[in-house]
């Protein structure tokens, strides 16, 4: 439990706590909403405002799911807003500032509606300074709730509209797993699928071991069932999320049942096409890779983030890998699925990176053939270890650094679309382009967007389309039967 400081009723995170790891089995929680709440939102409508990665968007599904649960009816309008919630990211610094400025910026509305009810919640929450800062500073914030106590939404909603008190609750554990909660998914097609929390990696520029909790995995069942309801709703593809997939079971050792695992059986469920994020290097095992090569709805597609080609970077990282090891396992993954795109993530500028340092990861990047990659500048989290790491890079230079990564980076997407000119792909169509309403817009098996010609009444189904043009970004193509 986290310590109670400041004011007796609130409850505020602490990062300490938040670090520790004990055998302790999960606890799996049923969410229930009592009566008396299903009424509350009546003739009241909601915003959720959501940063961050896949987790978050999926959390907000599920905030939107309670909401909708106790009445309120979701609006675009925030002059119109009796609840807006912002489900934040701590990842880096640039996150959270925009999200500083949001928090100002919707001061207005509070004046405007002083029953407006200002939620903050997500992994920033999560953090000591944050809700020190939100304390002393937002008074117009009146809930904040982090990752661990989002199916006590209810409560919390419950407090701020009719005791009209601040609500400040943020839990440091390992957390549990809370099933059955309702979700208002944003898409049609696409759903987002929780298979694990948490993240006991602790690489140590990163604050999400600090905000998720302990790694741990949903039953199988769950995750089995939640699929094939989708497929009976219509869904054609569901995205696997965790901050580690390649650890599934991992955390449950009794039951011998690993990611490769979940992915056969998730491949009988009906669902067209499954992906999954993120993966940690070292947990890749030979039975996942296997898995992605048999099961036809497992997508060619593998987003294997690798942070640095340094093998002293890698170690200060912690990592527990080296550029070669690496490099070996995504050439066994290549081989055992041929065709497979492959993408990354890179850090530049972590402390005490030199030059040399560099010109490795920029070596990495040429033998790994990256069809993509997101690229960042390390940016130092209060509470990580590296943020005490002696960091004596000018800012000028780690600039520089993404800017030539991004450079190679850029030449990887293109070789990826080029790859596909004159091949037929399937795609499933997500929608119209952004740019051109007659044209329709959607995502290869290898995840990459293709736009064609086409009507609207395919939005939702999976086409052949003959790739006539390939750019850096985007494939163009005709469809074909
Ligand atoms: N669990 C996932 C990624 C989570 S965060 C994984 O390990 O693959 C997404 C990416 O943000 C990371 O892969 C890393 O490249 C980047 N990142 C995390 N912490 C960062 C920091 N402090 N500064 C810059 N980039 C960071
Ligand atoms: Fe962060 Fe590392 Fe965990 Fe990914 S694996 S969430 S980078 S600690
Ligand atoms: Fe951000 Fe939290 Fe995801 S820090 S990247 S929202 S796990």
């Amino acid at each position: 439990m986290s310590k109670k400081i400041d004011v007796e009723k609130y409850f505020t995170p602490d990062l300490t706590q938040a670090r520790k790891r004990t055998k302790k089995t999960i606890e799996e929680v049923q969410f229930d909403l009592i009566d008396t709440y299903k009424s509350i939102g009546h003739n009241k409508t909601y915003i959720i405002h959501t940063y961050g990665c896949q987790g978050n968007e999926a959390d907000s599904e599920t905030m939107a799911g309670i909401l909708e649960l106790m009445g309120f009816k979701k609006t675009s309008d925030e002059s119109d807003a009796d609840v807006i919630l912002i489900n934040t990211c701590a990842i880096r610094e640039n996150a959270e500032n925009r999200i500083w400025g949001e928090l100002g910026r919707l001061k207005a509305y509070k004046r405007q509606n002083p029953n407006l009810i200002l939620g903050l919640a997500g992994c920033m929450a999560q953090e000591e300074n944050v809700v020190e800062r939100v304390l002393k500073k937002y008074q117009h914030v009146d809930i904040v709730f982090g990752t661990h106590n989002i199916h006590k939404l209810p409560d919390y909603i419950q407090t701020a509209m009719f005791g009209k008190e601040r609500v400040i609750e943020v839990y440091s554990k390992e957390g549990e797993i809370v099933e059955n909660l309702p979700k208002t998914r944003n898409h049609k097609y696409k759903a987002w699928v929780n298979i694990m929390f948490g993240c006991d990696e602790f690489c140590t520029y990163c604050i999400v071991p600090y905000t998720r909790g302990k790694e741990r995995s949903r039953s199988k069942d769950e995750i089995i069932e939640e699929v094939k309801e989708l497929v009976k709703q219509g869904y054609q593809e569901v995205t696997l999320l965790g901050q580690n997939v390649n650890a599934y079971g991992k955390d449950k050792k009794e039951d011998d049942y690993t990611f490769g695992d979940l992915l056969r059986d998730l491949n009988d469920t009906g669902i067209s096409r499954i992906r999954f994020t993120t993966s940690h290097p070292h947990d890749l095992d030979r039975k996942t890779m296997e898995a992605i090569r048999d099961c036809e709805h497992v997508m060619p597609f593998f987003h294997l983030p690798v942070q640095s080609g340094s093998n002293r970077v890698l170690k200060k990282m912690n990592r527990h890998y080296t550029k070669e090891s690496y490099l070996e396992k995504l050439n066994e993954l290549k081989e055992t699925v041929p065709g497979i795109s492959v993408t990354t993530d890179i850090i530049v500028g972590f402390p005490g990176e030199t030059e040399e340092d560099f010109l490795e990861t920029l070596d990495l990047v040429e033998k790994a053939d990256f069809e993509g990659a997101f690229t960042f500048v390390f940016s130092k989290r209060e509470g990580t270890p590296a943020a005490k790491f002696e960091d004596d890079t000018p800012e000028e230079d780690k600039k520089q650094r993404l800017y030539r990564l991004n450079e190679k980076i850029n030449d990887g997407y293109l070789r990826g679309s080029q790859r596909f000119l004159g091949e037929t792909v399937k795609v499933l169509v997500d929608g119209v382009s952004k740019h051109d309403d007659e044209v329709l817009a959607g995502y290869s098996e290898h995840q990459k967007l293709v736009n064609f010609r086409g009507d609207q009444s395919l939005i939702g189904k999976i086409v052949n389309v003959k790739i006539t043009v390939a750019k850096t970004w985007f494939l163009m193509g005709e469809l074909v039967d």
